[in-house]
Formats: structure tokens, C-alpha cells, sequence
């Protein structure tokens, strides 16, 4: 017979050990999960793309851009679990946002527009529109922390991870931690990164019809043709008839943008502190520097309006207004800023070309969806 007072030690035993045996669990070794990483293989991208710099320190693995997917769809990285990366991010529009500024936690403005993501493992010559940040690692740290992003403080964000089912395992399997306390900022900045290197555009109209060896007329309709002489020509070979010329600046490559940050005359400046927001400047302190923005690349732009670093166009038809307007005038506009001619015909003509740069394959892929 069982004696009810022992039976009740017995229950009380198990109710008082219980949960000191599973906090210790919780406690650290991951050493049970196995850590095998296997090599992130990269789609074969077409003979015009440049090389990929992959830092060192980071190597792609699956794991590892397994890992950078959920942090990236994970609200868990915001202070108040409010928002993901993706909030401001939309695969719909290309990793863009459809907002001129994106809302960061708790309703607040950034203070510009969202950039796609689309190839931004190529830059090499400084993120954000005004080049502050020079590579991804250090970018993913910026953004949550950032009071106008995410607002997180990382060691809240660590300690949340340490005690989370999931992520210790998938930081075990992604760098092959030994406990929950090796989880750090740096390694989640690592997984980020990866994740974003494998965000690739490469399968647009434009990629098959400017680089297909065979002839151009196999893929582009006449009015693509046509804006696509409109698009390359330079824009100042004879001041006394400026053209387009989108290609000086958005180039006509595969990453359809210089990279460069320049002026391409939004805002009029007599001084530096006449530009509302001095992009670059504010980094470099040189007055050269004020207004000068970086120059985004075009791909995909047919679905990441609104345009510019503020959003202030939401119209292709309305970017063109102002490029064939000269702009407004500042000490730094760029030379190849000024006025051209634009029919309705080349307006049309130029808006197909650019239109052809949207590669539909990018927004269905699979594998930089939401994994939640
Ligand atoms: C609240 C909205 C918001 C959230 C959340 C957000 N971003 Fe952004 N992101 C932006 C804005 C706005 C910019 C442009 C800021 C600037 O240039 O000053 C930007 C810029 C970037 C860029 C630079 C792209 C380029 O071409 O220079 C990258 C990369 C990026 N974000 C990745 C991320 C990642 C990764 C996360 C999550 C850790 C994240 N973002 C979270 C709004 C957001
Ligand atoms: C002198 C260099 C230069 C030339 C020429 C130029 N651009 Fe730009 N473009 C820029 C810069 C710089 C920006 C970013 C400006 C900003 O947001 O402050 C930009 C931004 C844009 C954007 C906004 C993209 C986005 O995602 O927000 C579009 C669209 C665009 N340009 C299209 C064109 C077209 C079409 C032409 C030809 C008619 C052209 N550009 C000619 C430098 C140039």
C-alpha cells in the first residue's frame, strides 16, 4: 500500500527537482546537435556578373543562410517584437518598401526610403543611401539597434536567443557553437549577411536580351529598343543635344548602377546646408559631399517605387519628368544632370526598357521567402 504521505513527498520531490534539471539543460551544452555546415552553393550567375566578394570570416553555408532567413522574417529581432527586417523589406517589391518611409518600431519614420536588396552582396563602395556602412555585418548590427529601426539592444537580443527553443540549435548548426552563452552579435550578423548574398537577380528580359549572343530582336519588342537607345547614349557628348543618357550613372551591366554617390539634382543648393537631408556629406563632412546620394541600382524598378532616397516620385513618368527637366540647380549637380527632349514616344519607349529589367523568377523563389 502506498502511504499518501510519502506519496506526497514523492510528487513534491519531483515538482521541486523538475524544474532545476531543465533550467540546467537550458543552461548550455549544445554539444548533442550535430554541426556538419555544408558549402552554400551559388546559382551559376550569366558571364557578365562580377565576382561575389565573400569576406573570409564568413563563408557561405546552408545553415548559415538558413539561420540569416529567419532572423530576417523573425520579429523577435525588433525591442518590442514588432517588426522583422521584412516589415520594411517586402520580397513583393524586390526588398524594397512601398512606403516613401519605412515605419520602424513603434510607429516612428525612418528617416528615408528603403532600398531593394536585390544583389546587395556586390556593393563595394558603401550601404545606406549615404555610404556610412561598408559591409553587411556591420549593416545588420546598425538596423536593429538603430532607434528609427529596430531599437534592440543586442545584449537583450542575445539573451533572447540563448533562451529560445530553436535558435541555439540553429546557431549550433550554423557555426558550431558549444553553448547557448558562445551566441553573439557577431554571429548573427554573419547569418544575416549570408542570407542577403544569396538574394540574386539575374533573370530579367534585360539580362537574356542585352547579353544573349544571338540578336537583340529575339527578346525586345521595337519600344524596348528604341528606350534602350534612349537608356545607353551618353547623355552630354554634345551640350547642344543632351540625351537621356540613364546609362552614364545607372550604367548598362549587370548591377545597373556606378555604385557612385552623386547629385542628380532633387533639391536646389547654394550652400551645403541648403540640402534637406546631406546624404553622403554627413559622412565625409566635405561640402562637395552634401546631396550626393547613392545611385540605386534599376533592377527590378518597375515594382520598388516610391523613387528616390526620400520617396518623393511615384511615377517612372515622374522620375523622367525630372531628369528631362535639368532639375533643380546646385553647386555640386552632376555635369550629366540637364535638360533633354522627351516625347510621349520616347517616354513610353524609355519606361519599356526599363521595365524589362524586372526578372519575375526573383520575386517566386522559394528560398527567400518567409521560412516561418
Ligand atoms: C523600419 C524599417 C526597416 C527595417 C526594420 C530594416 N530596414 Fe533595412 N533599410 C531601411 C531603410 C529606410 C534603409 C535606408 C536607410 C538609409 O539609407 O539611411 C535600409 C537599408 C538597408 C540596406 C542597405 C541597402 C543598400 O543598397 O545600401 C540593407 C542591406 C538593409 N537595409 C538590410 C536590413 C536588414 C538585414 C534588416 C533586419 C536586421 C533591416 N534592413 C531592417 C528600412 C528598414
Ligand atoms: C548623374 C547621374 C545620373 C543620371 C544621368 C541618371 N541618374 Fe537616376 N539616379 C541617380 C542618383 C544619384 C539617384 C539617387 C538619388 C537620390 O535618391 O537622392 C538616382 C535615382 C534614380 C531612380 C530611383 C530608383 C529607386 O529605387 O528609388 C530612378 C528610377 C532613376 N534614377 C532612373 C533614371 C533614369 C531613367 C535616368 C535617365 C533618364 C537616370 N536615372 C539618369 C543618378 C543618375
Amino acid at each position: 500500500m502506498i502511504r499518501p504521505l510519502t506519496y506526497a513527498a514523492a510528487l513534491l520531490a519531483v515538482f521541486l527537482l523538475s524544474p532545476a534539471c531543465e533550467r540546467e539543460e537550458i543552461v548550455d551544452d549544445l554539444s548533442s546537435i550535430p554541426y556538419d555546415p555544408k558549402a552554400y552553393v551559388m546559382p551559376e550567375l550569366p558571364y557578365f556578373f562580377p565576382e561575389m566578394p565573400i569576406p573570409e570570416d564568413n563563408p557561405m553555408t546552408a545553415e548559415g543562410v538558413a539561420l540569416g532567413r529567419y532572423l530576417f522574417y523573425d520579429p523577435i529581432l525588433s525591442a518590442d517584437s514588432s517588426i522583422s527586417c521584412a516589415s520594411c523589406h517586402r520580397i513583393d517589391r524586390a526588398f524594397a518598401d512601398d512606403q516613401n518611409f519605412s515605419t520602424g518600431i513603434g510607429g516612428q519614420q525612418t528617416m528615408r526610403n528603403a532600398p531593394s536588396l536585390a544583389n546587395v552582396g556586390f556593393y563595394q563602395n558603401g550601404l545606406f543611401w549615404d555610404g556610412r556602412v561598408k559591409t553587411l555585418e556591420e549593416l545588420a548590427l546598425h538596423t536593429i539597434e538603430d532607434s528609427q529601426f529596430m531599437a534592440h539592444s543586442l545584449e537583450e537580443l542575445l539573451e533572447a536567443f540563448r533562451e529560445h527553443p530553436d535558435y541555439p540549435g540553429r546557431f549550433r548548426k550554423a557555426f558550431g557553437i558549444g553553448s547557448r552563452k558562445e551566441i553573439s552579435k557577431e554571429l548573427t550578423a554573419k547569418a544575416l549577411a549570408q542570407f542577403l548574398r544569396t538574394l540574386l537577380s539575374y533573370r530579367s528580359k534585360y539580362d537574356y536580351g542585352n547579353w544573349d549572343r544571338g540578336p537583340e530582336t529575339q527578346f525586345f519588342s521595337e519600344s524596348e529598343l528604341r528606350g534602350k537607345i534612349l537608356y545607353t547614349t551618353e547623355p552630354v557628348i554634345d551640350p547642344s543635344d543632351p540625351h537621356p543618357g540613364c546609362s552614364h550613372c545607372h550604367h548598362n551591366t549587370a548591377l545597373l548602377t556606378s555604385n557612385e554617390f552623386l547629385n542628380n539634382g532633387l533639391d536646389p543648393a547654394l550652400e551645403p546646408e541648403d540640402f534637406p537631408d546631406p546624404g553622403l556629406g554627413a559622412v565625409t563632412k566635405k561640402n562637395i559631399d552634401y546631396g550626393r546620394f547613392k545611385v540605386p541600382s534599376l533592377r527590378n524598378v518597375e515594382r520598388t517605387a516610391p523613387y528616390m532616397h526620400d520617396g518623393r516620385f511615384q511615377t517612372l513618368e515622374q522620375v523622367l519628368d525630372h531628369y528631362s527637366s535639368g532639375g533643380h540647380s546646385s553647386y555640386n549637380l552632376d555635369v550629366n544632370i540637364m535638360p533633354f527632349p522627351l516625347s510621349e514616344q520616347d517616354k513610353q519607349d524609355l519606361i519599356a526598357f526599363l521595365k524589362s529589367m524586372t526578372d519575375e523568377i526573383f520575386f517566386q523563389e522559394n528560398s527567400y521567402k518567409n521560412p516561418f
